[in-house]
């Protein structure tokens, strides 16, 4: 029999475990799009889904994480609130490394990748004007300041094709036309968890100064390592938000 979650966390780069659930079940299914996997426990008596985004072993590039079955089995899960993690890279000097934002909108630079649950015989336009989930960022938000986190509250995120990182001119014109932080992941999961009907939010982890303004080449060690460094206060607003 499937079981059910309320909540969902789909942990980006950096976030493989499931911290403090208990009663831990590895749950997998094979949706009408692909193979998807989470964890399911509870924190307190709440249902939760964990999501590892890229897979169990950070298997899965962006570029070719399985958005749709990812979604679907939340769906499937019944789950109304999801919050994703999401290391990103600063395109603004004042954002460093360490920052926690709350993503509240984006522009879309991915190619490749299936965005959409509709598909040949339904018309539909979902509403993206306001992308974030409103009532998940608000309760982050007041989650952050009762537990004295520093969390902006607002951002764009630039969402790149990947997998490799961007160019300096890249990163200046993503800063010039309204973007703070740049990731390979957000788009389109935020796009398919509001087809879904899910109240999804985001949470972005700076990990580094984007190419062109740092001036050391980039790698994917370093995303990792400040991610480990900062993880701990992320999973702690986790954590009590989903306690509240
Ligand atoms: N670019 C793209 N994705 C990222 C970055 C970056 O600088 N940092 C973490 N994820």
């Amino acid at each position: 029999m499937r079981p059910t979650a309320d909540y969902a966390v789909i942990g980006g780069t950096g976030v493989y475990t499931a911290g403090q659930l208990e009663h831990l079940q590895v749950y997998e299914e094979m949706t009408e799009y692909g193979h998807a996997q989470a964890m399911i426990g509870e924190i307190r008596g709440k249902r939760v889904a964990f999501l590892p985004r890229h897979g169990l072993k950070h298997q899965t590039p962006p570029h070719l994480v399985n958005y749709r079955a990812n979604i679907r089995l939340l769906q499937l899960l019944g789950v109304q609130k999801a919050v994703a993690t999401a290391a990103v890279g600063s395109l603004r000097k004042t954002l460093r490394p360490g920052q926690l934002v709350l993503l509240t909108d984006f522009l879309d630079f991915t190619r490749t990748r299936p965005a959409t649950f509709y598909e040949e015989g339904r018309v539909v336009h979902i509403d993206m004007s306001d992308p974030y989930c409103q009532t998940v960022r608000s309760s982050l938000d007041v989650t952050a300041k009762q537990e004295n986190l520093d969390v902006i509250p607002s951002s764009t995120y630039v969402c790149t094709e990947g997998p490799r990182f961007e160019t300096p001119a890249e990163i200046r014109y993503f800063a010039q036309i309204g973007g703070d932080v740049v990731g390979m992941t957000s788009v389109p999961e935020v796009v398919l968890a509001k087809e879904a009907g899910i109240c999804y939010a985001s949470i972005g982890i700076v990990t580094n100064f984007a190419a062109g303004i740092s001036t050391q080449p980039l790698t994917h060690e370093e995303v990792v390592t400040t991610m480990s460094e900062n993880i701990e206060r992320v999973r702690k607003l986790m954590e009590r938000w989903i306690e509240e």
